[in-house]
Parts: structure tokens; sequence; C-alpha cells
């Protein structure tokens, strides 16, 4: 044994023993009980006081701390009731020179309202981590302008020409289409060409700012507003987006109490952090989108109308990829063409008959969906050529179920992530594109359907 240890005093081993914030039991390797910390609550109160000299199964007769000495294994974080509570504790074998000299019994946590407490804020956590990552994500990912938007289809010529003449005013524009559709694109586009390009474009996600952060991050704070401030306080988006744009994604999502809040700023063009502090005038261009129908929830009381009216000027919808069918062989090649040149890799060719097939599928993910599967495809071919076959299983499916056959490995993989972009999209469908009830629906975590989204491009 370290000689250290053998200084250590009499007085302060003990002390360490029986310090009030751990609750120990001690036994030797015969399991005799040789200490019983006075505050533990791990065996009931009236043993504690004639324990120590008697065998452990005497004193506790469910005790498990004889397996620690059988199998010299530790066990940490399991649950044990007593009294009818339940509490974390942890089975340690105790060794000198390799050989077991008996056990501890230690209690880790108290509660399961402590396991529980410390549970949900690492599930609050996990959601604030999401949402930081996705906004990281947005400040360095793409920007976009008209140059970028790919399609020779009326309807799609027309939105941009919609979007174009929005450009030269400030009005207030409201992108209206399913998701995938372009709308955050076309609103970047319509910053770019503005008076406003070159000042900041800020994007709020109504959608994925935890309730618990959403007024911090519009209005910002004060110095100390609220426990875990930062000293300097802090400025919000709409702050943010001065002179520049400010692009509300998903506005159907923001709750009815955030829209009285946002309505006053858009009216009187002021933000006051929280915590008090000067109000600041703020200059900014407002965008939103959404795939809700509001008009709907204005109906049903879940979106003011007065806050409708101060969005809804310059209205611009944006087809779903079914409805521009034609414009699929153009985008998809040039996504291709895209990929090719960021992964350096030859171009392949998509063959007629794979064309046909992309024109025929649905596209519930429009050209988000599109995209991932020109991704897929880029790895999946082989050959110079996109062949049929080498498109997803869901693609073909609609025009040569036929291709299925002869399923191996990589047909299963894509079979399985197709039905499961499958079962999120329809719970999304289901709870009206609200990620939070559709996670319930699926039976999985918020944080893990926004990672499967990611994956699957669907965010
Ligand atoms: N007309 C288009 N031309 C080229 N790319 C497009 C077009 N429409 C959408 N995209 C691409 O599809 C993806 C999803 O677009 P996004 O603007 O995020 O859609 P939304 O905001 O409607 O969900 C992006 O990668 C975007 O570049
Ligand atoms: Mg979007």
């Amino acid at each position: 044994m370290h000689e250290a240890i053998k200084k250590i005093s009499q007085e302060l081993l003990l002390a360490l023993l029986n310090n009030p914030y751990e609750s120990l039991i001690l036994i030797d390797a015969e399991g005799i009980v040789r200490f019983v910390s006075e505050f533990n609550t791990t065996i009931s109160k009236r043993v504690i006081l004639d324990a120590v000299g008697r065998h452990i199964s005497e004193v506790n007769p469910g005790s498990e701390l004889l397996r620690t000495i059988q199998t010299g294994r530790a066990e940490i974080g399991r649950p044990l009731v007593l009294d009818d509570q339940e509490r974390i504790i942890a089975r340690i074998p105790l060794t000198n020179d390799g050989r077991i000299v008996g056990a501890v019994g230690k209690l880790l946590l108290s509660s399961p309202q402590k396991v529980k407490a410390l549970y949900q804020r690492i599930e609050n956590l996990e959601t604030q981590l999401e949402y930081y990552k996705s906004e990281f994500e947005q400040l360095w990912g793409a920007r976009y302008n008209f140059d970028h938007i790919v399609g020779r289809t009326q309807v799609l010529r027309d939105a941009i020409a919609s979007a174009r003449k929005a450009s030269l005013n400030d009005s207030p524009v409201i992108l209206y289409g399913e998701s995938g559709t372009g709308k955050e694109m076309f609103a970047h586009a319509i910053h770019e060409a503005s008076r406003r390009r070159g000042k900041n474009f800020i994007r709020i996600n109504c959608a994925a700012i935890p309730t618990d952060l959403i007024e911090a991050e519009l209005f910002g704070y004060e110095p100390g507003a609220f426990t875990g401030a930062r000293r300097q306080g802090g400025a919000g988006k709409i702050e943010l987006a001065h002179n520049g744009t400010l692009f509300l994604d998903e506005i159907a999502e923001m709750p009815l109490r955030m829209q009285v809040k946002l309505l006053r700023v858009l009216q009187d063009k002021v933000v006051e952090r929280i915590g008090g502090g000067k109000p600041r005038q703020i200059n900014f261009r407002i965008i939103s989108a959404t795939n809700q129908d509001l008009e709907g929830m204005i109906r049903k009381g879940t979106f003011r109308l007065d806050l409708f009216y101060r969005l809804n000027v310059v209205t611009i919808s944006l087809p779903a990829l079914r409805i521009i069918a034609d414009d699929i062989p153009l985008l998809f090649e040039t996504m291709l063409v895209e990929l090719a040149n960021k992964q350096r890799v030859p171009l392949k060719k998509v063959e007629e008959e794979a064309l046909e097939a992309l024109k025929a599928y649905a596209w519930p993910g429009n050209v988000r969906e599109l995209r991932n599967v020109a991704e897929q495809v880029m790895f999946a071919a082989d050959g110079e050529q996109v062949e049929v076959g080498d498109l997803p299983p869901k693609v073909r499916s609609g025009i040569a179920p036929m291709a299925l056959a002869g399923s191996n490995n990589r047909l299963l993989k894509q079979s399985v992530e197709s039905a499961e972009r499958q079962a999120i999209e329809q719970a999304l469908r289901q709870a009206g594109q609200n990620k939070a009830k559709a996670s319930k629906l699926l039976g999985i975590h918020r944080t893990g359907l926004y990672q499967k989204m990611r994956r699957y491009g669907m965010l």
C-alpha cells in the first residue's frame, strides 16, 4: 500500500468515512459489516446501530454486496429500492495486492427525482445543442442569389419574376411552399438582389428554437437579465438584422405569446432587450416562410390576424416539385455537375429511362429530396452512366417494381431508409409539421428526429 496512506491520521480517515455527504457500508472479504456511515440512507436507520460485526446477509437480507466480493466486479449506477424509494448506488470491490479484501456499497444519488432532473437537463442541453448546430450550419452554409435558382417551367419563372420584383422594394414578403421547395433559397436571393445586400441576412427558424430560448434569441438581453445570461448581455436576432433582412422561417410555429411581441416590433421597429435597457430603433426588411395554411390557423385562433396582415404583403408561392416535374432533369443534372465538381470526380450522364423514373416519382420532400437522391446516386452508380438501377428503390418502385428483385445489402439499407423517411414524412404531415408532436407520434426523442431529418436532407 502507498506510504502516504499509512500516514493519514486516524481522525482524518474517520472524518472521511463518516462525512455527511456520503452513505457508505463497508464489508470485509467474509461479508462481515465493518463500518456503516452514520448518515447512511441505503439501509434502515434501526439496523445501522448494531450492524457492525454482523454478517451482511443478517443486517440486510436483500444485499447484493456479497456478489461484489465474489465477482470482484464494480457495479456503478445501479438502482436500489429501499422503503419504497429508489436510489442510485454503486458496489465497489476493495483489493489489496490484487486480493479482494472487502467491498463498499455507496450511494450515488439519493432520489430518482434527482436522476430525472439530471436527465431533463441533459435533454434540454441536447435540444439547445441541436439548435446551435443548425445555427452554425446556417452561418457557414450556402448563400444564394437568383443565378442559383434552376428551372424553366412557367410556374417557377413566375415565382422568380415576383421575387425579383419584390427585391426592388422593401415590402414584407411571405413565401409559401412545401418543405424543400426553395423558400430559404428565394429569401436569400431577394436579400442579395435588394439594396440591403452586404448587410446581415438573419434567419430565425421558429420551429427549432427551444421555447426557453426564444425570447432571448429574438430580443437579446441585458447583463444579468436571467441566470446564465452573459455578463455583457447579448444582441437578439432582430437587432442583428439592423439594416438587413430578417427571415422568419416556419413562421406558423411561432407561439402565440411571441406573435404578440413580434407584432409590436413590426409596428414600432423598436426592440428592447430582456431586463430593461434602452429601446433600440431597428431598420429591417422582413421575409417570412411557411408550409402551413395561415388563414386556416387564423380561423382556429392559433395565428394572429393582425400579424398576418403585417407579413402577408407580397405573396410568393413556390411550386411542389411534382408540379414542375419538367424541371426535374435539368435540376438533377445541375446537381450532379455541382457534386462532381465539389468531390472532384468525373461527371456521369443520366440515362433517359432514369430521368423518366425521376419525373414519375412524387417527391414529397421536393428539391431537397432530389438533391439527397443526387448525392446517393453519386455514390451508388458504378459505371459511367446513371441508370435506373442506381436510383433508390422508392424512386424506381413506381416505374419498375421488378427492379427490386435480387435485392442485396445496399437495397436493404435503402429500403430501411426510405421506410424511415416515409414514416417521418407521414408523422410530420399528421402533426401539422410540428416536430415535437411528430417525434411523439414516432416514439422517438425530438433530438433523434432532428438527426434523422438532417441525415435525409429534410431540414
Ligand atoms: N429551383 C431550385 N434550383 C436549385 N436548387 C433548389 C431549387 N429549389 C430548391 N433548391 C435546393 O433545395 C434545397 C432546399 O431548399 P430550401 O430553400 O432550404 O427549401 P425550403 O426552405 O422551402 O425548405 C436547397 O439545397 C436548395 O438549394
Ligand atoms: Mg426551409
